[in-house]
């Protein structure tokens, strides 16, 4: 049973994903860190990340080293490795790539047969992740209120600054060929521009409860 949770960055995917998760009692899982863990490595090991087979062969060897739920769970860097600039640059080239975005899939399905009851936010959950999810959602906001918020949140950079990074991950995740950004066919499409986090986690939550999500 999975809650999958698309939409572009800064759409408040976490937080409310994380208050369903206290909710439902459902395992939580941030997809979009694996490919930033990928795209932070690769930096760091000066693999080009633009070379898709060295950055697959990097993916594979940290799969390796790190036994399969270890990528996805690692937390051997802190929150400001992995959101720095510069990762946020290079997790969108490496991302583009279909090898490993199967890859980083195939992680995520085991790690979801794993939980059994779970929610799961990215990009590509509830299209090609899990496209079988009973309850899909797709939070959207406009560039502005997503860039306001993440000024709040990590305070880094200027507004400008986030802004102009969100509008270009925007067009990146939505304009690539695997897997764009896109709110798939039945998932629920909630614009949180005006919108308080309680009142966008009462929203999904009802959705799912009438999909049979229970309490436990
Ligand atoms: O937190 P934020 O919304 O800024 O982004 P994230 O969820 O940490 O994801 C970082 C990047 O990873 C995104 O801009 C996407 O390019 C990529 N990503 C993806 O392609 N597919 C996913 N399922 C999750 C993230």
């Amino acid at each position: 049973m999975v809650v999958a949770v698309d939409g572009p960055a800064a759409a408040g995917k976490t937080t409310t994903c994380l208050a369903l998760a206290g909710t439902f009692g459902l395992k939580y899982l941030e997809s979009g860190r694996t490919y930033r863990l990928l795209a932070f490595e690769a930096l760091r090991r000066s693999v080009s990340v633009d070379d898709e087979s060295a950055v697959v062969s990097l993916c594979e060897e940290l799969i390796e080293s790190s036994r399969t739920a270890g990528l996805l769970e690692v937390d051997r860097h802190d929150a400001g490795d992995l959101r720095s600039r510069a990762v946020n640059v290079a997790v969108s080239a490496v991302a583009k790539f279909p090898e490993l975005r199967r890859r980083v899939t195939e992680l995520v399905r085991v790690w979801a047969g794993a939980q059994g009851r779970c929610v799961v936010e990215g990009r590509d959950i509830g299209t090609v992740v899990f496209p079988a999810a009973p309850v899909k959602f797709y939070l959207t906001a406009t560039p502005e209120a997503r860039a306001a918020r993440r000024v709040v949140q990590e305070r880094a950079g200027s507004y400008e600054d986030v802004l102009r990074d969100v509008m270009r991950r925007d067009e990146a995740d939505m304009s690539r060929t695997a897997s764009p950004l896109v709110p798939a066919d039945d998932a629920v499409v909630i614009d949180t521009t005006d919108l308080a986090v309680t009142q966008v986690v009462d929203l999904m939550a009802s959705l799912c409860r009438r999909r049979g999500v229970a309490i436990p």
